[in-house]
């Protein structure tokens, strides 16, 4: 039997991007022809693959997904993973969710609460169940020194927090995370701007998630670089975003500031050893064998650096060391042209691989109305590889 008749041709069409002049970027694709209500098995299968390979999908037309739909599916992408959304169930998420759940409010759908309402401001009478909830939304407070309100007002705005969608402690990151737009703003584009000294900027229409390609950065190393990545592995904390949860972020919404304001261990109660995560720097992609330089800077405690499979780690413990280092290598994908904020409809479905991308949400004046997205993703049930394998005693 051929390999075609194992993996029939999707019944969907998948329409890589088409990118301007001055885009670099070398991800994302728009899929038709698909009603996720009821998608066959092939095409699930085929939908993954489609998203290893694009990365950022946009999946049109999925108006009248349900919750209960809406969370088969992501099931259905990791068949062997506990039915739990990554971040775990919502009583854990906000007790020790640090900063992710202190920073907005994050809603269970009634009957589908591993489908969370994130967004912004007033969400309707009733959203699904959901009556009257005006949302706080992620906004610009993450930053050490905001734009100020006036500028904000106008449109002039910031990457929030770039980050993968990853709990880093107990549950493997999610293979993949799929965001529905059930309400959009509408307005003016928002202008993006880095604040940082070097004057970039770039536009954008406002509600949208910008992803930049971390297997594009990879492949941007030097190759001693490439080496010492590939050998290297990185230990997060324990409860890792309560150990950061008063920390800031610079303006560019990459990595943290080194203020001294991390939690000490002890004061994150109880934590079980083998809880703790340790992963490669460099995530292999299991489709496309492409490798990523996939390090969660805000919650990384310890790196061990070394270049080949013989060396002895060096270990660098202290977070300024870890944030300068991640930083000198993360920031040089953080330029206009390598990062994509996919242009969405209201029923549109994002989905992306939280194994090789970064995103972040980019907040907009409220003067362009609410926005109401479903969220969905489930600690998988195969963690990260790299090329070579992490030793056991660290
Ligand atoms: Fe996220």
């Amino acid at each position: 039997m051929s390999p075609a008749a194992l993996t029939p041709e999707p019944s969907f069409q998948v329409r890589p991007i088409i990118k301007r002049k001055d885009q670099k970027f070398n991800f994302g694709a728009v899929v038709e022809g698909l009603d996720l209500n009821h998608i066959s098995d092939d095409d699930v299968k085929r939908l993954k693959e489609t998203i290893w390979t694009h990365k950022v999908i946009v999946v049109k037309g999925q108006k009248d997904l349900t919750p209960e739909k809406h969370w088969e599916l992501v099931t259905r992408f990791d068949p062997d993973a506990s039915q739990v959304h990554s971040h775990g169930n919502l009583e854990t998420f906000q007790k020790k969710g640090g900063m992710l759940s202190k920073a907005r409010d994050v809603y269970g759908i009634p009957g589908a609460e591993n489908v969370r309402l994130v967004g912004k401001g007033f969400q309707g009478e009733d959203h699904y169940g959901l009556k009257n909830l005006n949302v706080k939304g992620l906004s610009n407070d993450f930053h050490a020194d905001p734009p100020d309100d006036k500028d904000f007002h106008e449109g002039f705005t910031r990457f929030q927090r770039w980050h993968i969608d990853a709990p880093l402690y107990a549950r493997d990151p999610a293979w993949f995370t799929t965001l529905r737009a059930v309400k959009l703003p509408s307005g003016p584009d928002v202008t993006i701007r880095w604040d940082d000294g070097s004057g970039l900027s770039m536009q954008a229409p406002p509600g949208l998630t910008a992803f930049f390609s971390t297997s594009q950065l990879y492949d941007m190393l030097s190759e001693e670089e490439k080496q010492l990545a590939d050998h290297s592995w990185v230990e997060y904390a324990p409860y890792p975003y309560m150990w950061i949860e008063n920390c800031k972020a610079p303006s560019t919404g990459l990595g943290l500031k080194s203020e001294g304001k991390e939690h000490t261990i002890e004061e994150l109660g109880e934590y079980d050893e083998k809880d703790i995560k340790r992963y490669p720097c460099v995530w292999i992609n299991p489709v496309t064998g492409e490798k990523a330089f996939q390090v969660h800077g805000l919650a990384a405690r310890k790196l061990f650096l070394r270049s080949s499979a013989d060396e002895q780690a060096r270990v660098v413990d202290k977070v300024e060391d870890i944030r300068a280092f991640l930083h000198n290598i993360q920031s040089r994908v953080l330029r206009p042209e390598y990062i994509w904020l996919p242009e969405i409809q209201e029923g549109d479905i994002v989905m992306w691989d939280n194994y090789g991308l970064f995103h972040t949400a980019v907040d907009y004046p409220i003067k362009y109305g609410p926005r109401s997205m479903h969220q969905a993703n489930i600690g998988a049930s195969k963690g990260p590889v790299g090329p070579v394998p992490i030793p056991l005693v660290c």
